[in-house]
């Protein structure tokens, strides 16, 4: 397990993750491509990308089905969110994920060391942690009683 202090991981390494994924996006409606790759508390990557459907609310985003995909395979915490996109495939601008996503993060992480990346290239990226992106945020400790960690 990676410690949790530790955040020194090779931040290139996930966003090429990412890129190198970005064509298996499926965005015929909206021609906006996003790939991203998450790495969780066991040192372990996993990709996603957002997938559209002809119903168009059908559809979900790239980071929630990344964290879906780790959360599946049996992980439980996010150490950092490598994300990439743009129209027709083109990374031309940073790409920030959307709210919902930032609530699907804060689920599975410390909002307080959690970090976003949001790449251009594996060299030029804005960096956040989860609480600049969704401050006073609500989480599973605000909820008793459940059995959410
Ligand atoms: N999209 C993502 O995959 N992630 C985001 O955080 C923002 C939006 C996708 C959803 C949709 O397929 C397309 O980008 C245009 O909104």
């Amino acid at each position: 397990m990676m410690e949790k202090e530790k955040l020194d991981f090779d931040r290139g390494a996930l966003i090429q993750t990412a890129i190198d994924n970005l064509d298996h996006s499926y965005a015929p409606y909206s021609g906006f491509y996003v790939s991203a790759a998450v790495l969780m508390d066991s040192g372990r990557i996993y990709t996603g990308v957002n997938v559209e459907n002809a119903s168009y609310p059908a559809g979900i985003c790239a980071e929630r089905n990344a964290i879906f995909h780790a959360i599946s395979c049996g992980e439980k915490r996010i150490v950092a969110i490598a994300i990439v996109g743009g129209a027709n495939g083109e990374i031309r601008d940073y790409c920030p994920p959307c709210g919902i996503c930032r609530q699907v993060m804060r689920e599975f992480c410390d909002p307080s060391r959690m970090l976003v990346l949001m790449a251009k290239s594996v060299t030029d990226y804005k960096e956040a942690i989860l609480d600049e992106l969704l401050p006073d945020s609500f989480g599973p400790d605000m909820v008793p009683g459940t059995l959410a960690h």
